[in-house]
């Protein structure tokens, strides 16, 4: 596996393998790794001849106050991962080379960003998307995959691959989660180990409002209250949110409809450590004068 530590020569690389027709397959992260990471390099392994994984902590995401300087950084470990994993080159820059002095362009997104991550976080969502370009414009990557756990970002850079023209595929790959269920994470090594058995009330939270809408509920409020009451029976949880959407537009109708594609999204704070995920549920079918009585709101 080869280690690639500047823009340049990974642009050259990539050059090479695009003039011998190479499908190159790229996995953007910042590093950590985990056995998520570990399915994303497994999965884009199987259509690419060339896999390249980026570990880079990008500082445009995070804001003052986050967790930049802390983030959990162990390349050593990440190298080992990726190698079992299938990978062929990490490109793993240093803030300076991507980001040099006299650095002046960003990328802004006009929508998918004023609600959920958005609205906590509202200068993440830029920060990902200017870096996802950079990653792009350097990597030049035939495919390239992101995971559902971070479920805004997925819409976020399908929309930025498509508005800026990229030659790329957007593929998006399944949460992986620990046996309880918890999503894993990067940041799950920040948890005390109580906090670690109680974080698995997330999913938990989530499926109870999975199995209300497969049992006919339809009221977004209805639906938002369940994972509420289901996450409050954790003492000293403080929640972000706990919402459902339109999973393509994040609009919130106050009736979904048979059909509908849902997004539940949670974020909270267990202890210090701020933890999100998400579940996609499609609306079943039920009987048309139900449905006329929902959406009559009687
Ligand atoms: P990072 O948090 O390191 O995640 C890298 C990729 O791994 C993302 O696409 C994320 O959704 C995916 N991922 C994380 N946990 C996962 C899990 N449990 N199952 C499946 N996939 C998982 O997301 C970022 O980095 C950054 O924002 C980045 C896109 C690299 C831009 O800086």
């Amino acid at each position: 596996m080869l280690v690639i530590n500047n823009y340049k020569e990974m642009q050259k690389y990539s050059f090479e393998l695009i003039a011998q027709k190479q499908k190159i397959g790229f996995v953007p992260t910042m590093g950590f790794l985990h056995e998520g990471h570990g399915s994303l390099i497994r999965k884009i392994r199987e259509i690419s001849d060339v896999v390249v994984l980026s570990i880079f902590v990008n500082p445009s995401q995070f804001a003052p106050g986050e967790d930049y300087e802390r983030y959990p950084r162990n390349f050593e470990r990440d190298k080992q991962i990726a190698e079992d994993n299938g990978c062929d080159i990490i490109f793993h820059p240093d803030p300076i080379n991507m980001y040099p002095i006299g650095y002046g362009t960003e990328v802004k997104l006009k929508k998918l960003i004023k609600t959920f991550e958005g609205s906590s976080r509202p200068t993440h969502f830029d920060g990902v998307a200017t870096v996802v370009a950079k990653l792009f414009n350097i990597v030049m990557p035939t495919y390239a995959i992101f995971g559902q756990k971070d479920y805004q970002q997925t819409l976020v850079v399908r929309q930025l691959a498509k508005d800026l023209n990229f030659p790329c595929e957007i593929i998006i790959a399944p949460t992986y989660r620990e046996h309880d269920g918890l999503a894993m994470s990067s940041r799950n090594v920040y948890l005390s180990p109580d906090e670690r058995l109680s974080a698995s009330i997330l999913f938990h939270s989530l499926e109870k409002a999975r199995a209300a809408i497969m049992g006919g509920e339809r009221n977004r409020k209805i639906i938002n209250a369940i994972m509420h009451n289901s996450l409050r029976s954790l003492q000293g949880i403080r929640i972000d949110y706990a919402s459902s959407a339109n999973a393509e537009s994040l609009e919130e109708p106050d009736i979904f409809l048979s059909g509908d594609k849902v997004v539940l999204l949670i974020a909270v704070y267990i202890g210090k450590t701020r933890l999100i995920d998400n579940l996609v549920v499609n609306v079943p079918a039920i009987s048309t004068t139900l449905e006329d009585r929902f959406v009559e709101g009687v």
